[in-house]
């Protein structure tokens, strides 16, 4: 599958237009992930192109209507844990005409292995960290999706060199060639992406936006052992701080 991904990333270029007729009109939302990595997350989702699409940290309902409409033959099950948020009301607004996105509240570890179906795809915004990281490990172990994309995964980040250290062909939504094409997406100011994080600032280099990662399923990786890797570097990473 890592050839077809690359193969997809490759054509960012010429895919930018059919992208950018699916997400025409839609407002951008606070805290929402900018449309660059949404555009990254649809590339790669070719590959295998999924029937469902789990989510799991709404807030806003900025990926999910993102998604919504980019993936408009596939159901989107969307899990918020906070159903107290006013970020909730917002979300259900912006949502309620979207037939293909069903809306859940609860804690996304525990109620998105349960649904989880064989050719499903996850999109993993929260819970943040390694909490994050451990739960795509965990859905890549049950074996029944061949692909996760975790958010703030940027090059500064323990999730990342987490992931350099100990899988194969993980890609990034900041790698310069990518970025190059895709960052015309964003309205870096409306989207609060850190001075530090533009286009301009990195010039050629990754880091560009907050950094989505596309896990895709690999065999033989040992996603038991890696959680447990994962769970001793979120140890370490908080001692560190
Ligand atoms: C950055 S926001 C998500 C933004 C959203 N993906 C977008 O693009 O608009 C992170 C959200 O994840 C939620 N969250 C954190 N832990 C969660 C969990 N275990 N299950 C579901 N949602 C969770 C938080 O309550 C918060 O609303």
């Amino acid at each position: 599958m890592t050839n077809a991904i690359s193969d997809l990333l490759a054509s960012a270029e010429a895919q930018l237009p059919a992208f950018q007729r699916l997400v025409a009109g839609i407002p951008y939302e606070r805290k929402g992930i900018p449309n660059s990595e949404m555009f990254f997350l649809w590339l790669c989702a070719q590959a295998v192109r999924p029937k469902r699409i789990l989510e799991s940290g709404r807030a806003r309902g900025q990926s999910t209507l993102v998604l919504a409409r980019c993936f408009p033959e596939a159901e989107i099950i969307s899990v918020e844990h906070d159903p107290a948020s006013p970020d909730v009301v917002v979300a259900a607004e912006r949502l309620k005409g979207e037939a293909n996105v069903r809306l859940l509240f609860g804690d996304a570890t525990r109620l998105l292995p349960k649904v989880a179906q064989p050719g499903d795809i996850a999109l993993v915004d929260g819970p943040k960290g390694f909490r994050g990281v451990r739960f795509a490990l965990a859905l890549l172990a049950s074996e029944r999706l061949p692909m996760v994309f975790v958010h703030d995964a940027g090059p500064q980040t323990a999730e990342r060199d987490f992931f350099e250290q100990y899988l194969r062909g993980v890609r990034y939504s900041d790698e310069p060639d990518i970025v190059r094409v895709s960052h015309e997406l964003d309205d870096e100011e409306a989207m609060e992406i850190p001075p530090a994080n533009r286009f301009a600032a990195v010039s050629g280099r990754p880091g560009y936006g907050y950094g989505l990662a596309c896990l895709a399923h690999e065999p033989g990786a040992g996603y038991s052992l890696l959680r447990i890797r994962a769970a001793l570097a979120g140890l370490a990473s908080r001692f560190a701080k």
